[in-house]
């Protein structure tokens, strides 16, 4: 028998940047460990713009709402979890620059699953799914970020990288 992981433990004015694939399962692991109020989700920000979470028209606009959310939720110290794939450098710096201006840390926490796993749950969904030559881009994008990830300023870093570690997780806010 393992010993139960420790808790992920999050700070209660932190930045909180999910990283993964489409299928990783991030806003399954939002909903699961966070309040429903500290998310800030694009797919749910296209929705409210769009009409449709999926509309890809309006991606530019739910990043820019995303990015206006945060730094006012950053402001008040409150504990803002970010739900897009985050897979790319230059959006990770985005939000790591405005949790800086802010005096706020910022942890990333990566569901690093494997590809067969995300592109499986991309074909079993009905609302969202990607064409999977985006979800290997992503899965790519992730890997080759994983090198860098620990110079670019995050306060912690959890990786996730199984089932089993997303199933055993637990988040503790401090
Ligand atoms: N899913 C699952 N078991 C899990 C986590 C997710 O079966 N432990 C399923 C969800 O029900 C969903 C799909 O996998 O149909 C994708 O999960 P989701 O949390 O939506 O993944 P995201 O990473 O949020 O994907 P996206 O970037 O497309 O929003
Ligand atoms: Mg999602």
């Amino acid at each position: 028998m393992q010993p139960p992981p420790s808790p992920l433990g999050v700070p209660a004015d932190a930045l909180v940047v999910l990283m993964g694939a489409s299928g990783s399962g991030k806003s399954t692991f939002a909903a699961r460990h966070f309040g429903p109020n500290d998310v800030l989700s694009s797919d749910a920000l296209r929705g409210l713009i769009a009409g449709d979470q999926s509309d890809q028209s309006a991606t530019e606009d739910a990043f820019e709402l995303l990015r206006i959310a945060l730094r006012m939720r950053l402001a008040r110290g409150r504990l803002s979890v970010v739900d897009a794939t985050n897979v790319q450098r230059w959006a990770r710096r985005l939000l790591l620059d405005a949790a800086r201006r802010h005096g706020r840390p910022a942890i990333a926490i990566v569901l690093d699953l494997p590809l067969a796993i995300c592109l499986e749950r991309n074909e079993l969904r009905l609302a969202n799914r990607l064409p999977a030559a985006a979800i290997r881009r992503q899965h790519r994008w992730l890997a080759d970020s994983m090198p860098m990830l620990a110079a670019e300023g995050f306060a912690r870093i959890d990786l996730l990288r199984s089932l089993d570690d997303v199933d055993v997780a637990r988040v503790e806010i401090t």
